[in-house]
């Protein structure tokens, strides 16, 4: 590792994933020296980084956030001026399969950051990437802002919520420079498939070039508040540059349905979606060809679904004049694009 003191440097804990790929373009196109944190094994695909072309100017570190010594050294010899953490689990409803695996990741690992943080870094400024999902099922048909009520509904939700309280505690006990993004759904070109936005565009894209059985989906009636992940990204450097860490809502204050996503992204890819039935039995088609693109199954619904909630972003729009800039007509369109283009490329891992 090789620090180069006249750069301001940043380390990125889970450089691999859709947040940390596009921060990383953020923070070399402002001129930092970047360091990508990654787990050797568990998340070592850099596609996001090579398809930013990004890859060859990040010093890539191995941390496994769950081995203390290695945290801490590694924050030891860089010396970050910034720290953001997005390393962690980051699919719910795996978290009722795996809830040790959930808090180990999310809750330990953010305190062994914290530790080294404090210990041997303490004027680097902290990013914690948090989550919607501390707020379960609390405060129905209001608008969430930072002092509404954590109420998580699953394992996920309990990690986070430990992890921003910890957060909150080193702050206040310990003076450190942390903030946590409370991040709404967000999503974009990026995203991994496993979450509904991007299943929804790489399926579409293999129906619409290779054709196939149709995608199934899950609860098709479920509501997000998505906000585009390049949008929020990019405001995150200016939140660390705030004087008086605080912690700040991502979101847009504005709920769609799978199902309005679904049509935006099939709209998008040239199909007319018509859709018919309801509950388990909907069915999404073409309306010209009659080509089946979605249906529904019990498979993809969860135990204990987080009910719909938007999120308002006030305080972070006073703080940094924050403005997104992408509708999620907008991040479909974006989506569906990546994804015919991958296809046309033959790109179908990503
Ligand atoms: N994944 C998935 N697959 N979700 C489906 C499907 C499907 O086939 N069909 C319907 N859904 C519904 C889910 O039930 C959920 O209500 C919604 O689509 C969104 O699911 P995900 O895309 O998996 O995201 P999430 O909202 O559970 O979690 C994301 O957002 C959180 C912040 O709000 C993740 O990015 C979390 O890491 C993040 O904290």
């Amino acid at each position: 590792m090789t620090k180069v003191n006249k750069l301001k440097s940043a380390l990125i804990l889970g450089v691999t994933g859709q947040d940390g790929a596009l921060l990383a373009e953020e923070l070399l196109s402002l001129g930092y020296k970047v360091y990508g944190g990654f787990r050797r094994g568990l998340s070592s695909k850099v596609w996001r980084l090579e398809e930013l072309g990004v890859l060859d100017q990040l010093e890539m570190i191995n941390i496994n956030l769950h081995e203390p010594h290695q945290v801490m050294e590694a924050i030891t010899t860089i010396q970050p001026d910034h720290i953001y953490h997005f390393a962690g689990e980051s699919f719910v409803s795996d978290s009722f399969h795996q809830p040790y695996s959930n808090i180990a990741a999310n809750t330990v690992g953010t305190l062994n950051v914290l530790e080294a943080v404090r210990i041997s870094a303490p004027d680097a400024r902290l990013f914690f990437a948090s989550s919607s999902e501390i707020f379960g099922g609390t405060e129905p048909g209001k608008i969430l802002t930072e002092e509404s009520k954590f109420l998580p509904s699953n394992p996920y939700g309990v990690s986070k919520l430990a992890a921003q309280n910890l957060v909150n505690i080193y702050r206040n006990r310990f003076g450190v420079h942390a903030v946590c993004g409370i991040m709404f759904n967000h999503t974009g070109p990026l995203r991994a498939r496993n979450f509904v936005t991007r299943k929804i565009t790489y399926n579409l894209a293999r129906l619409r070039i290779d054709g196939g059985s149709a995608m199934v989906l899950g609860n098709m009636e479920a509501c997000r508040d998505w906000g585009s992940a390049a949008d929020y990204v990019r405001s995150m450097p200016k939140v660390l540059a705030v004087n008086a860490p605080h912690d700040f809502i991502f979101a847009t204050g504005k709920l769609t349905s799978v199902k309005t996503f679904l049509r935006l992204a099939a709209e998008a890819a040239g199909f007319v979606p018509i859709f018919e039935n309801e509950g388990l039995s909907s069915t999404c088609r073409d309306k010209p060809s009659g080509q089946k693109l979605a249906e529904v199954s019990e498979r993809y619904f969860r135990v204990i679904d987080t009910p719909p909630h938007v999120g308002s972003s006030a305080r972070l729009k006073k703080t940094i004049n924050y403005v997104g800039e992408l509708t999620v007509q907008n991040i479909a369109e974006e989506m569906m694009k990546a994804d015919l283009d991958r296809r046309t490329d033959g790109r179908l891992n990503v």
